[in-house]
């Protein structure tokens, strides 16, 4: 085959995919599944309720585990194998029930001390070292070349970004973009714990961060003027409670003493007993 051909014959997509996910499948994770289809040979989705990432108060026992449900979404999007593991599996020799850093006894943590620090990681104070050590179990399992992960956990992102780059993990991380409902709230799988009223004020998370979004554009760049427009978006819903609207650097998510392009708002709010999360890079 000459060199001119050679160059116009698509490549065949090689390498192995790994998305991890908690199960309760939506259109956000099919989104992960088929971005990795597009440059992989094979994907895995591993779907696994890490008990070791949600804090005792936690919806740890109630998270939604439709798993035939889940398969067949997998095999809509044509994943080649599902990993869904025992907590024996992932935690051996652990009691499986119990949760949190000092509950389980005798084992091994991988934590992310920086980028993991504010944010979700002071409101959960267990969280994040739950999801890197579930993470790094699930890398060193399945061994891929790549890891798909959604930007609608965007600290969680660059906690496990930083995580691959300090481990030295020879994984290329893939960020894929947050897939909304027409009206643009973030699909996630606790929306189902929503009531039709909740489901309704729950938009005001994705209005809060449009508010940060236009006034940015206005020329606002004091930081805590877009938080204080976010903090009021939110008081406009009598459902929600806010937990912390802020900017921060895109990377390290620092907070910032003036609002630069790439930097990103953050959102977490209660509507109703449940706790949502949203982000917008600015
Ligand atoms: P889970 O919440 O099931 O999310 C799995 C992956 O799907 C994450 O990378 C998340 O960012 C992505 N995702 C969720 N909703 C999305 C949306 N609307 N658009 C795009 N991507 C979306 O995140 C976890 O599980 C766990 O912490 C895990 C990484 C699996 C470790 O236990």
């Amino acid at each position: 085959m000459n060199a001119a051909v050679a160059a116009i014959k698509p490549r065949k997509p090689s390498g192995l995919a790994l998305v991890p996910t908690m199960g309760a499948l939506h259109e956000g994770h099919a989104a992960l599944m088929r971005t990795a289809r597009e440059s992989n040979a094979a994907v895995v989705v591993s779907i696994y309720v890490n008990p070791t990432q949600f804090g005792p108060n936690e919806d740890f026992a109630k998270y939604p585990r439709p798993l035939e449900a889940d398969c067949r979404i997998c095999e809509r999007e044509g994943v080649a194998v599902v990993f869904a593991p025992t907590d024996n599996e992932m935690y051996p020799g652990s009691q499986p029930r119990l949760r949190g850093r000092g509950q389980l006894a005798a084992s091994t943590w991988v934590e992310e001390l920086q980028v993991a620090k504010r944010l979700e990681g002071e409101r959960r104070p267990s969280h994040f070292h739950g999801v890197c050590t579930v993470v790094a179990k699930l890398f060193n399992i399945i061994q891929p070349d790549r890891a798909y992960f959604g930007q609608k956990d965007y600290q969680q992102l660059k906690v496990i970004q930083r995580m691959v780059r300090d481990l030295c993990y020879p994984i290329e991380i893939v960020s894929v973009p947050t897939v909304r409902e027409a009206d643009g709230l973030a699909m996630s799988s606790r929306n189902r714990y929503l009531s039709p009223d909740e489901r309704a004020q729950a938009l005001v998370l994705w209005k809060a961060l449009n508010c940060a979004r236009d006034l940015f554009a206005k020329g606002e760049r004091d930081p805590q003027r877009l938080q204080t427009a976010m903090a009021q978006v939110i008081a406009t819903a009598p459902a929600a409670r806010l937990d912390y609207a802020e900017i921060a650097d895109g990377e390290t998510l620092e907070q910032r003493q003036k609002v630069k392009r790439g930097d990103v708002a953050l959102i977490a709010a209660f509507v109703g007993a449940t706790r949502l999360i949203d982000n917008l890079i600015l």
